[in-house]
């Protein structure tokens, strides 16, 4: 309600300050014991050995360094992701980096992972008094070659495994030049053997078992899925985040702002990573959680991705748009038909 008297204010700002602002502005309210502390509880549900209070969550990217975490959490979501970080911080790219396309509800970013990097986010969490469920949503740097991608990927999970409640690791953001390579089979196979593996150790070693999370692209070839599937699979991976923001344009030509480069999220993308949540279920047979993220704009909208075979979702864009009274609205609609993996 009140998000959206506000709205049109922030709307004339530029997209990347309005988001600053906003955070500013709710972080302030805190400050001052003025943020209400909204909670909406659902049947809890028990989903990768966490047990979650509802299965609507923030998706990575709005938080990326875990600056905001006590805020967001108030706001009423069941999980909150943050990230993604790299192992050394990094500027990302030049601005403007976000535009706002109205007509179509979406938003295109090729923010490039701007990030305070691994070690500032994890004196966030310390410093944070949340204690519900937190993701950590983890990448490369961009000036890391591919072919040593992989350690980028150990460093962030090795210095974060303590402190998250899940890691998610990001092969899916086009905004790194390659990154999305790291789905092809080959390379997606030695960085899920040697995150296991891993995870093996570090669980021995905390007395914990954080569960690995890998976050995909909706932009793939039903051959690819399959073949992205058999590996989350074959190396018991603890979830899967269906999906990160698309490359495609589609029917969205006509607006001037649809040929920035970067990734689209948003009303456009949601078809298409229902898509790949409806295809995901059919392929892995309730085996693994897949987490619903692209386009939610309405509670009807996160009631589909549960209908596809979602276990939770995650709200981003939805959010700029009508605010965080979606996360109530979505709470609602799902919450009776969520089931426990
Ligand atoms: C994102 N997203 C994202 N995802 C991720 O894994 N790491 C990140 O750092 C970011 N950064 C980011 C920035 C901005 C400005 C946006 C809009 C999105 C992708 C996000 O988590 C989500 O997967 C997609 O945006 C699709 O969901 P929505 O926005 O359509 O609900």
């Amino acid at each position: 309600m009140l998000y959206s008297l506000f709205r049109p204010l922030l709307f004339t700002l530029d997209p990347e300050a309005a988001h600053t602002l906003s955070l500013s502005a709710l972080q302030h309210l805190q400050n001052f014991g003025l943020l209400p502390s909204r909670s909406f509880a659902c049947k809890s549900r028990r989903i990768m050995g966490l047990d979650f209070p509802n299965p609507v969550g923030l998706a990575a990217g709005l938080d990326k360094n875990g600056d905001y975490i006590d805020v967001l959490a108030k706001l009423g979501f069941g999980f909150i992701e943050v990230g993604t970080v790299t192992p050394r911080p990094q500027p990302g790219n030049p601005r403007p980096r976000l535009f706002r396309l109205p007509q179509a509800q979406a938003i295109i970013n090729r923010m490039g992972f701007n990030n305070h990097g691994i070690d500032y986010l994890i004196e966030n969490i310390k410093r944070s008094n949340f204690q519900g469920i937190l993701g950590v949503n983890i990448g490369k740097n961009f000036d890391t070659p591919l072919e040593k991608a992989a350690e980028d990927y150990l460093i962030c999970f090795q210095k974060t495994y303590r402190y998250a409640s899940y890691v998610t690791i990001n092969i899916s953001s086009p905004n790194t030049r390659n990154l999305r390579q790291l789905q092809n089979t080959a390379e997606l196979e030695r960085l899920l053997h040697l995150l296991k593996t891993e995870q093996t150790k570090l669980s021995d070693q905390y007395g914990k078992y954080t569960p690995l999370v890998i976050k995909i692209a909706p932009d793939m070839e039903s051959s690819q899925l399959e073949a992205i599937a058999q590996q989350l699979i074959k190396y018991q991976i603890d979830g899967v985040i269906a999906t990160n923001t698309t490359i495609s344009r589609q029917n969205l030509e006509h607006l001037p702002l649809s040929s920035e480069t970067g990734g689209l999220s948003g009303a456009p993308l949601k078809l298409l990573s229902t898509e790949v949540i409806r295809k995901l279920h059919a392929l892995l047979q309730e085996t693994i959680p897949i987490i619903g993220v692209g386009g939610i704009m309405s509670a009807e909208d996160a009631k589909e991705k549960i209908e596809a075979g979602a276990n939770l979702i995650q709200l981003y864009t939805g959010l700029i748009y009508h605010g965080p009274d979606l996360i109530r609205q979505s709470v609602e609609a799902i919450c009776t038909f969520c089931h426990d993996v």
